[in-house]
């Protein structure tokens, strides 16, 4: 079994950070000086996906554009000798292959996933969310995708939260079988602190088996009125082992302006340049 494609989910309005995202994807927004989206799209090539599906809607032209060849920049910068920014456009046009396909209803993020049983077909794949970064050593999807192929079972990133950021997030109910790596019991999608089986997050990584799309076809509108993809997980569940797998490194999200501010300071402390600009300022 060897795990070659991916999906990213990009089509949502982004409303948690207008007026920002009125007219420019949210995938769009600048991690310093890269969309946030290059670094899902990196992560996945890093992790051998070669073949990547991104779901868009409207108003999302602009990543198509992003990975797309920029002839008159990339002119203008051979003209003007720029050839260090030349190689990082090019780098960027060469990445993957890229697809896109446009989803016209927005009912949920499993509704998004099933748009892409076609292009999935068949085989395992895997699912990166746009608003979550995991900075660490080995990229979280290729760990993911290890130990999928190890168990031959769909495998999910978790991190634990504290308990009061819960009702933000799908949660797990999971026993450890060896060291971060869980076989989950049950799953809930933003439950309260009450409901909540622990405190062990679902982040927006997923290695799927491709039986999940059986179940995202019967799936009712479950919180928000959403195709939840965490509630056809959790009827797949029922037949099919999931495992989870605690991430080994950082998450850092970009899903709203308190956690994409402290998402920039952290790649800001990376970069001696602006890490010197910190200093300055004594943050
Ligand atoms: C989605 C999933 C949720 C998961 C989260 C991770 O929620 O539905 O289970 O925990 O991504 O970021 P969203 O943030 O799209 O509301």
């Amino acid at each position: 079994m060897r795990i070659r494609k991916a999906v990213i989910p990009a089509a949502g309005f982004g409303t948690r950070f207008l007026p920002a995202t009125k007219a420019m994807p949210k995938e769009m927004l600048p991690i310093i000086d890269k969309p946030a989206i290059q670094f899902i799209v990196e992560e996945a090539v890093k992790s051998g996906i070669d073949d990547i599906l991104i779901i868009t809607g409207r108003g999302k032209f602009e990543i198509e554009d992003y990975f797309d060849r920029a002839f008159e920049v990339e002119e203008v910068l051979r003209r003007k000798g720029k050839l260090d920014m030349l190689k990082k456009l090019e780098e960027i046009d060469n990445l993957a292959d890229i697809h896109y396909l446009r989803q016209k209803d927005m009912l949920g993020l499993g509704h998004a996933i099933l748009k892409a049983k076609s292009f999935v077909g068949d085989e395992p794949f895997v699912v990166l969310l746009g608003d979550d970064l995991v900075k660490a050593s080995v990229p979280c999807t290729k760990d993911l995708i290890h130990h999928a192929e190890k168990l031959g079972s769909s495998v999910i990133a978790v991190e634990e939260i504290p308990m009061e950021k819960v009702h933000s997030y799908g949660v797990v109910d999971a026993e450890e079988v060896s060291n971060g790596l869980f076989k989950i019991k049950d799953l809930v999608e933003k439950p309260s602190v009450e409901e909540a089986p622990s405190n062990l997050a679902i982040l927006g990584r997923y290695v799927l088996m491709p039986e999940v799309f059986e179940y995202l076809e019967n799936t009712k509108p479950g919180r928000n009125s959403e195709i939840q993809l965490t509630d056809a997980l959790r009827a797949m569940n029922k037949e099919h082992d999931i495992y989870a797998k605690k991430i080994n490194g950082k998450w850092l999200t970009v899903g709203n302006k308190v956690e994409y501010f402290k998402t920039l300071l952290e790649f800001a402390r990376d970069d001696p340049e602006l890490l010197k600009v910190l200093k300055e300022l004594g943050l």
